[in-house]
């Protein structure tokens, strides 16, 4: 059995391509936590959490700040969409959900601009070799200008009203010269409005700004609890992921120590969460997709359209050598297996076990995206379930046969099963 009070600093963190069910696994873990850090990615990353017959769709905040009680920190490893993160704390006031007070944001983030979305969409839109399928959000050009140096802005450059109109001029002078050139754009972007609009957003952002470094060694130092909650999935992290087709950060443990200005030490367990199946939005290689009538239920019956995009998500058989591979890399001492309710009622479950590539079984995860693309999933076939297990609240209320799949599934991953969620809501949720 899982042991909460045992679990120590805890990071939860996505085993495949995103919307794992992070959202809800951070919420139901945090009523054993005092504080909770969103640490990568951005408004790209979309959690929903269900509390009693309310639904909640986070983007830039992290999950616990429908939880009271709870101090949330996003630190200088995510990036910020001022207009969306202030968009979603007023519509989190409006349904009286207490933000002041206990949400606390880097001053060390860097800012995602007009021109950031302007850039993501063009590209994607020119289509060809460089679509991605991103959610245009501006999240690749945001991190790409952070990593150049020359364009990045952060949250305390906002603090200084002179610099930072000096700063944007320029950036947004060489950016409005390379989409008039590339994409041949007429209508350049307005340097001054941008700034006028950013100090605005400045003033509101103020309350919640501070050194989240300095405030989380205050909360480690008094041994306060402390869950890490992960944006994406290690599939789509920049450098363990499907490179193209990947975000522009890092999903996995390893980098809240770099973004959070944090020891190594300071993460001392990792929950992996799962889907019972697969699924994908946007492009790239995913060998146990189903595009047909199987993956058209899976859809179906877990509601597969994405949180930010309404996208459909693609959809597939559960991938144990992705999953092992993530696993591996982010450290994970125990999985979440979630919406084992929604492969209810299918004849025969999947589960890919291996890859084959012109009829050789590979050993681990191919950087390679084409061989990605062609490798043969070699799959394992379970029994599946007729009944609906969204009222059970203990593994022995399963099936037999979900049980034995939940088996198989943690024997391939070589993880434990710590949690398993039948359902959406806070409560569907077995602890293993
Ligand atoms: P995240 O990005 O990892 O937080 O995941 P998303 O919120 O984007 O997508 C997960 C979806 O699955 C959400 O609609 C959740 O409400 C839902 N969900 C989470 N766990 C379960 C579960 O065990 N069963 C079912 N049916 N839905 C779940
Ligand atoms: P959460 O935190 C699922 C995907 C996009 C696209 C690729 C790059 O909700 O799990 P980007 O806009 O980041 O440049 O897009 O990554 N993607 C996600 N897919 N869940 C997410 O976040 C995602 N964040 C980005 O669909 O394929
Ligand atoms: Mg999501």
């Amino acid at each position: 059995m899982m042991d909460f009070e045992q679990l120590g600093r805890t990071c939860v963190v996505g085993l495949q391509w995103g919307d794992e069910g992070k959202g809800k696994i951070v919420d139901v873990l945090l009523e054993h936590f005092d504080v909770v850090v969103r640490y990568s990615g951005g408004s790209n990353a979309g959690h929903t959490v269900v509390i009693d017959d309310q639904k909640f769709a986070l983007h830039q905040l992290p999950s616990g700040i429908l939880r009271k009680n709870i101090t949330s920190i996003i630190t200088g490893g995510a990036v910020i969409d001022p207009a969306v993160l202030l968009g979603e704390i007023e519509s989190l006031r409006a349904r009286d959900i207490e933000i002041d007070g206990t949400l606390h944001v880097s001053d060390r983030a860097h800012l995602v601009f007009p021109y950031h979305r302007r850039e993501d969409q063009l590209a994607e839109n020119a289509g060809g070799a460089g679509k991605l399928g991103t959610t245009a959000r501006g999240i690749g050009p945001c991190y790409s200008d952070k990593m150049s140096r020359r364009f990045g802005v952060r949250i305390c450059d906002l603090s200084r009203p002179d610099r930072l109109r000096e700063r944007v001029r320029w950036i947004v002078a060489h950016k409005n010269a390379y989409f008039a050139a590339l994409y041949d754009v007429r209508e350049p972007l307005e340097a001054d409005a941008i700034v006028d609009e950013y100090l605005a957003f400045s003033k509101q952002l103020e309350p919640f700004v501070c050194d989240t470094t300095t405030l989380l060694h205050k909360l480690l130092g008094e041994n306060k609890r402390i869950l890490f909650e992960g944006a994406q999935g290690n599939l789509l992290d920049v450098d363990s992921g499907t490179y193209p087709y990947v975000t522009s950060s890092n999903a996995g443990p390893g980098s809240i120590c770099s973004t959070a200005g944090l020891p190594p030490r300071a993460v001392q367990a990792v929950v992996g969460v799962v889907k019972a199946y697969t699924t994908r939005v946007g492009g790239g290689p995913f060998p146990t997709e189903q595009d047909n009538e199987i993956g058209a239920l899976i859809r179906e019956r877990g509601n597969e359209y994405g949180t930010t995009t309404g996208r459909p998500r693609r959809c597939g058989w559960f991938d144990a050598v992705s999953a092992a591979y993530s696993a591996v890399t982010c450290g994970v001492d125990h999985l979440a297996v979630v919406h084992l309710d929604s492969v209810s009622g299918m004849q025969e479950l999947k589960i890919c076990v291996g890859y084959e590539h012109n009829g050789r079984r590979l050993d681990g995860f191919p950087a390679d995206p084409y061989t990605l693309e062609e490798v043969q999933p070699v799959y394992a076939t379970l029994d599946g379930w007729s009944e609906e297990i969204g009222g059970c609240r203990r593994l022995d209320e399963l099936p037999a046969a979900a049980r034995a799949y939940l088996d198989k599934l943690s024997e391939c991953v070589g993880v434990p099963v710590g949690m398993v969620g039948v359902g959406p809501a806070r409560d569907q949720t077995i602890l293993a």
